[in-house]
């Protein structure tokens, strides 16, 4: 792929007419040596936050062999790009069919389940194998992240005991695992999730060899500048110690975002000004999805304008659709006009990977580029992202 030192130079060349993908390989990869170093356990990327095979190998090269996968064609994305990788099936609610293909074809042995309904779904599917991971998840509260996990999955209350109970009987390695939500903005999320973890563990009497604390780690956005990870590691191992487990209990999580977050950002062409409204070439159905849909900030820069008089505006993506709409504010500079470029960052997590091709409009480039990306929870300048959208370093 070729690659420009950062989206001046690429614009400054190609003045392209489509939205622009850029990959930071070395961003990817900061992230996860940072994981593979400093979590007190094991690391899985969960595949769903960003599924591009580029960074499926850079997460690879960088120390990260477990991948949680939630459907079938993620498996076989994960099987064909890194055949070596351990695959961990980590949907509570999957097709037969799918358990069954990744069980005999790409030799999954690791699951989650969530319902007794599921476990004789992995049973019969499996043909009773008696090499099974099976991870039951329980509900915990999301009170702290910005994004919910917590309504759609997870056993609760009487539930938990006879699941772990039962699935202990049918496991070779028994695990629990929960999600807190995802951009949990403080560490106490998971001390709260992992007393849950405690409970059942004492009601249900059972051996569990593996606690899976999933994803919910945060990345930097503009508002919202988590403690750094070394608080959420620390907090985590010291909980995880005290449970009671067994000595070669392992540790285990599944970050998303915090290990993809950074490896992209965008480029946008403002085709239309009207007043307060710039109408973009990339938007709601395309990598915009989170901007539009939950309201979520990502920080802008305009490219190749000194305009220092900023001024908020809002977006309105590509399609025909009123949906299609960006409400921001985004912060960009006055005189800012069609035609002008717009570097949209942090879009790493859950924006690449929500593109669709509706109203014709899912065409984009790709490229690497050299650049920081525009704000890092792993340079250990602990840079944060302020409400003016730009990025504003200070330090804490
Ligand atoms: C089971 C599971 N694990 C991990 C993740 C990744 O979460 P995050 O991107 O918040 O780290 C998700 C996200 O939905 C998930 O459903």
């Amino acid at each position: 792929m070729s690659s420009f030192p950062d989206a001046t130079a690429l614009i400054d060349r190609l003045q392209p007419d489509q939205p622009v993908t850029l990959n930071r390989p070395h961003a990817a990869h900061r992230a996860a040596r940072h994981f593979v170093e400093h979590f007190p356990g094991k690391s899985l990327y969960a595949v769903k936050a960003n599924p591009s095979p580029e960074l499926l190998s850079h997460l690879w090269d960088a120390g990260i062999t477990h991948y949680d996968v939630a459907s079938i064609a993620e498996v076989r994305i994960v099987a064909e790009t890194l055949p070596e990788a351990v695959l961990c099936f980590m949907h509570p609610v999957k097709t037969r069919e799918a358990i069954r293909e990744a069980y005999f074809t790409h030799g999954v042995r690791i699951f989650s389940l969530d319902s007794e309904d599921e476990l004789t779904k992995i049973r019969e599917a499996t043909n009773d194998a008696d090499d099974l991971t099976l991870c039951v998840r329980i509900r915990v509260s999301s009170e702290h992240a910005e994004l919910s996990l917590a309504a759609k999955f997870g056993a609760v209350g009487d539930e938990i005991t006879p699941l772990l109970q039962e699935s202990r009987q049918v496991a070779d390695t028994l695990g629990i695992c929960f999600h807190v939500g995802s951009q949990a903005m403080t560490p106490h999320a998971y001390v709260q999730a992992l007393e849950r973890v405690r409970a059942a563990i004492v009601d249900a009497s059972v051996t569990v060899d593996i606690v899976d604390v999933g994803g919910g780690f945060p990345s930097l956005y503009p508002d919202m500048t988590p403690p750094p990870l070394r608080d959420y590691f620390g907090i985590i191992d010291r909980t995880f110690e005290s449970l009671p487990i067994s000595y070669s209990a392992e540790l285990w999580c599944e970050p998303g975002r915090a290990l993809c977050a950074e490896y992209n950002s965008l480029i946008v062409r403002v085709e239309r000004r009207r007043g307060h409204e710039l109408y973009i070439n990339d938007g709601a159905y395309g990598a915009l999805f989170d901007a539009a849909h939950i309201g979520w900030r990502f920080p802008v820069k305009a490219l190749g304008n000194d305009d220092e008089h900023y001024i908020e505006f809002s977006f309105f993506g590509p399609t025909c659709d009123d949906l299609d709409h960006m409400a921001g504010p985004f912060l960009l500079p006055e005189s800012i006009r069609a035609g002008d470029y717009i570097e949209i960052g942090m879009i790493g997590a859950y924006g690449a990977a929500m593109r669709t091709a509706f109203n014709g409009f899912g065409d984009t480039l790709q490229f690497d580029v050299e650049d920081a990306p525009m704000a890092s929870l792993y340079d250990g300048s602990q840079t944060g992202l302020l409400s003016a959208d730009n990025v504003i370093s200070f330090s804490r």
